[in-house]
């Protein structure tokens, strides 16, 4: 069987290896993949976003099956390309990677499947969503102001005040995300822990939940500093009681899925839900419609399932009875940035340490954005490298990951030293 994995950061790499392990052995293609995955996948140089080209490419190849990485060529409405040219695809439809690309639509089927999330107002013109501003007492803030569409991250403003509110709503209509800013939602803040909870579904609504992962957001220890793509994740989330996990599939997840379907836009591929899990209980914050990043290079390593057999079953709509084995390990990912990152970020700097690591028990390096040259590898974006260090405990594989971050070098090479620290902590009482 062909696949393409359609990406290429290192959650597609750690993919692309999941998929490599398969006793299958399916013929692995990625595009436009990395270095890394050029190890692993024949790779073929067409950005994700270029629909056509992956359509014909696949056509071209004889691929069997897609695997879709990133969520603008789903909200894009690739899943419809590829299986229209006969290529099985694992990721939902255009209508139902709505839940990820308009909040205004994840936050209408959260409202009508019962599922608890921040009380929200919509609004498509401006003058509306300042009277609503106005209509607030000082103890209704902070809000969250959210551009509809995706904004590459920063379509969300938390606004501790209305002057911070009304700051958002004239940017958000003034086009500073463009399209993505022609409908916001406002809603109400919530104050908590966020976890990242992932499940496969297939298009009968059967649902196989992964292990939860929490990631680290903020660029700088002590989560400071601006929001970036993801500077580290670990699993399991020791602080997350069972039952808080249970009430988030029973009452978040499962609700949502069945939703999707009741209207009419059933939902193939990974659901992603991250949660607040608040004094009242989890809620809802968002819905992604494809594997996180980087929470996906902390699950993979710590499964004990084939991924190939189970993304056949999702396409197949023959996922229930399924089950997922984890292995007993943890896992911890450090990301390793390039000088900038996340305000602006440098390329071409050479990598050292990468064949030094190699081989260590426990380490996995995903690239991110890599080049390579005559084997040598140089920095190619913000995020640049994932080290992902597996053991018994936290505290090993922590160990572990920061063992090879150390090994590893390139110019303005930097990275967040707090990773699992808390789990460390908790492991320890
Ligand atoms: P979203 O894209 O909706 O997940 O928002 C991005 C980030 O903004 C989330 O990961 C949270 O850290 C934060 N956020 C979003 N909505 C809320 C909310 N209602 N209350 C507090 N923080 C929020
Ligand atoms: N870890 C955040 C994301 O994948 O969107």
């Amino acid at each position: 069987m062909r696949v393409l994995v359609v990406g290429g950061g290192a959650r597609e790499h750690a993919l692309v290896e999941a998929l490599a392990a398969s006793p299958e052995h399916p013929e692995l293609f990625a595009a436009p993949g990395n270095p890394g995955i050029a190890r692993l996948a024949r790779t073929a140089d067409i950005p994700a976003d270029d629909l056509t080209a992956l359509r014909d490419f696949a056509r071209d190849n004889g691929i069997d099956l897609a695997v879709v990485g990133p969520e603008a060529p789903l909200i894009d409405g690739i899943s419809e390309a590829f299986w229209e040219a006969g290529v099985k695809t694992f990721g939902p439809t255009r209508a139902a990677a709505r839940i990820e690309g308009s909040k205004v639509f994840a936050k209408e089927v959260m409202r009508h499947a019962g599922v608890p999330t921040a009380p929200f107002e919509a609004f498509d013109r401006k003058a509306a969503a300042l009277a609503y501003l106005r209509s607030l007492t000082r103890d209704g803030f902070p809000v969250v102001v959210k551009a509809d569409g995706i904004a590459a991250g920063k379509g969300v403003t938390v606004a501790r005040s209305r002057e911070e509110a009304e700051g958002a709503v004239r940017a958000a209509f003034g086009g500073a995300f463009g399209a993505a800013g022609e409908r916001i939602v406002i809603e109400e803040h919530l104050t908590g822990r966020e976890v990242s909870v992932f499940a496969l579904t297939d298009g009968r609504g059967s649902i196989l939940p992964f292990l939860p992962a929490q990631d680290y957001k903020r660029a700088l220890d002590g989560d400071e500093g601006p929001n970036t793509g993801g500077m580290g994740a670990y699993s399991p989330v020791g602080w997350m009681e069972p039952v808080t996990y249970a009430a988030i599939l029973q009452e978040i997840i499962t609700p949502t899925v069945h939703q999707l379907a009741l209207i009419g836009t059933p939902y193939t591929g990974l659901l992603y839900a991250g949660v607040m899990v608040t004094d009242e209980g989890p809620k809802a914050l968002e819905f992604n419609c494809r594997f996180g990043d980087p929470e996906t290079q902390v699950l993979l390593p710590r499964f004990g399932s084939d991924l190939f057999e189970l993304v056949c079953a999702c396409v197949d709509d023959d996922l229930a009875g399924r089950e997922i084995e984890w292995s007993a390990d943890k896992a911890v990912c450090v990301v390793l940035a390039s000088e900038g990152y996340p305000e602006s970020s440098s390329e071409g700097d050479e990598i050292s340490g990468l064949d030094e690591v190699r081989g260590l028990a426990g380490v996995n390096v995903y690239h991110a954005a890599t080049r390579e040259e005559d084997g040598r590898f140089y920095t190619a974006g913000g995020r640049v490298l994932n080290v992902v260090g597996t053991g018994p405990s936290i505290m090993e594989a922590r160990a572990r990951a920061y063992a090879a971050v150390e090994l590893i070098g390139f110019r303005g090479a930097h990275y967040r030293t707090d990773i699992a620290l808390e789990a460390l902590e908790m492991e320890d009482l």
